[in-house]
């Protein structure tokens, strides 16, 4: 068992950088499997997600090799064509492995994403926009079996903007010979991100960051990239200092794609002031309520950062309403919240957040990654000692998460038994 021990109680203060970005490592590194050749990624964050994407590129038959915060892959020889179902089970998102090996190789072999913890999370989306580029795909027992002899570039039309199809769409249509227009395309910094290293390693991308992105197959070498700042992991620190009335300044972050979470932050009553990379907040002593936060694709409020701004306004002054518009169950983790004293009410994705005076600790289980993190801001905003079990959730998506937080002040220690 994996846990954290946290005594709360302190308001946080200080300066922190801000981490590379998970959502956009995954897919680069998935993506060198495509170059044919060296790449070297910095700031690459350490996170057993991108460890299980290296033992998968591995795997693959590429040589990775980390030191510290840079990753360097050597994809001039695939000898291997699908992912492991063992890794399949670690990281979900694994799944964006099967546009990049299918544009490598021609084939692709791995085990179905099964629900998880956010819901059913289906990959049908995924698989429509691969069908459309030409790719057979045969699916039987849980198994994902893909081929293609020409890979061809086709019109996709998402009906729903997912981050995960569109990069899939990205990753198989760089290398198809011709033209891919992908229209209702998602927009998130990290498709953009994506794009940026393609673009660098020689491929024709044009309109990531739009609904309408347009792609012409290219050769791809080798390249180096530095990975975009994490705006989770940055929204999830400024949850934190603001519940405990505290200050943070954050460096080496993208104010531009935090807009959303600032403002809502800024409604809670906290002083934000904002650099090209850097954000200082200030809290008050106690957070309001904030109207209505409603979940969206990006540009609108980030489903990541919902459950650390509940936990965060738990305990403001005020009724908060959140609506979940992208996951179909992201809100596990407000029973845990309820059993520290909230007053949060659910119904289907809607959550009534009446704010309390003050929570309690506790015992808690972390059931995901951002619910997990949305824990810990509870626990450091009660006057209490609380326990945090199985840890692990929130290892896939925070580097040295304790010690982040203790350079703040916070009391936490890991304890591994
Ligand atoms: C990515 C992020 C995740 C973030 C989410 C939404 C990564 C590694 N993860 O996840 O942190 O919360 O975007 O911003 O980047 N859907 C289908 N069929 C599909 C694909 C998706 O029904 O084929 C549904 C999902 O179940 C979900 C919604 O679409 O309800 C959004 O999912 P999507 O945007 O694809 O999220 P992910 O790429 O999985």
């Amino acid at each position: 068992m994996r846990e954290y021990l946290i005594h709360g109680g302190r308001r946080l203060s200080g300066r922190i950088t801000a981490q590379g970005a998970k959502n956009s490592v995954l897919p680069i590194l998935a993506a060198t499997v495509l170059t044919g050749g060296k790449c070297l990624i910095r700031h690459c964050p350490r996170l057993t997600d991108v460890d299980a994407a290296v033992a998968i590129l591995e795997n693959l038959g590429c040589r990775a090799t980390r030191d510290d915060d840079l990753i360097e892959v050597d994809s001039t020889t695939v000898t291997g064509t699908s992912v492991p179902e063992k890794l399949m089970g670690e990281m979900r998102s694994s799944v964006f492995f099967l546009g990049a090996i299918l544009g490598r190789t021609g084939v692709a072999e791995m085990s179905q994403p099964g629900g998880c913890e956010l819901g059913l999370r289906p990959i049908d989306m995924h698989l429509d926009a691969l069908r459309t580029l030409g790719i057979v795909v045969d699916e039987n027992g849980g198994k994902l079996k893909c081929r293609v002899s020409h890979l061809r570039g086709g019109r996709i039309n998402l009906p729903f903007p997912s981050v995960g199809a569109t990069e899939n769409a990205i990753l198989a249509a760089v290398t198809a010979e011709g033209e891919t227009i992908i229209t209702n395309a998602a927009c998130e910094p990290e498709i953009v991100d994506l794009a940026h290293f393609l673009i660098l390693s020689g491929a024709n991308i044009t309109g990531a960051g739009t609904g309408k992105i347009r792609i012409v197959g290219a050769k791809l070498h080798g390249c180096e990239y530095t990975v975009m700042p994490d705006r989770m992991a940055t929204a999830t620190y400024l949850c934190a200092v603001a519940s405990t009335g505290g200050m943070i300044e954050i460096d080496h972050c993208r104010t531009d794609d935090l807009t959303a979470v600032l403002a809502a932050l800024e409604h809670s009553g906290c002083d934000i002031r904002c650099g090209e990379d850097f954000i200082r907040l200030n809290a008050p002593e106690r957070l309001v309520a904030v109207d209505n936060i409603r979940t969206l694709p990006y540009p609108g409020f980030p489903t990541d950062a919902q459950a650390p701004l509940m936990a965060a306004l738990a305990t403001a002054k005020g009724t908060t309403l959140f609506v979940e518009t992208i996951f179909e169950n992201r809100f596990r983790h407000v029973a845990e919240l309820v059993r520290m004293g909230a007053d949060i009410r659910t119904e289907g994705r809607v959550a009534i957040v009446r704010g309390v005076q003050r929570l309690h600790g506790a015992n808690l289980n972390t059931t995901d990654l951002r619910g997990g993190a949305a824990l810990v801001i509870a626990a450091l905003g009660t006057d209490d000692f609380s326990r945090i079990r199985d840890r692990g959730h929130i290892d896939r998506g925070y580097e040295n998460f304790e010690g982040v937080l203790s350079s703040l002040g916070a009391e936490i220690e890991r304890n591994d038994y």
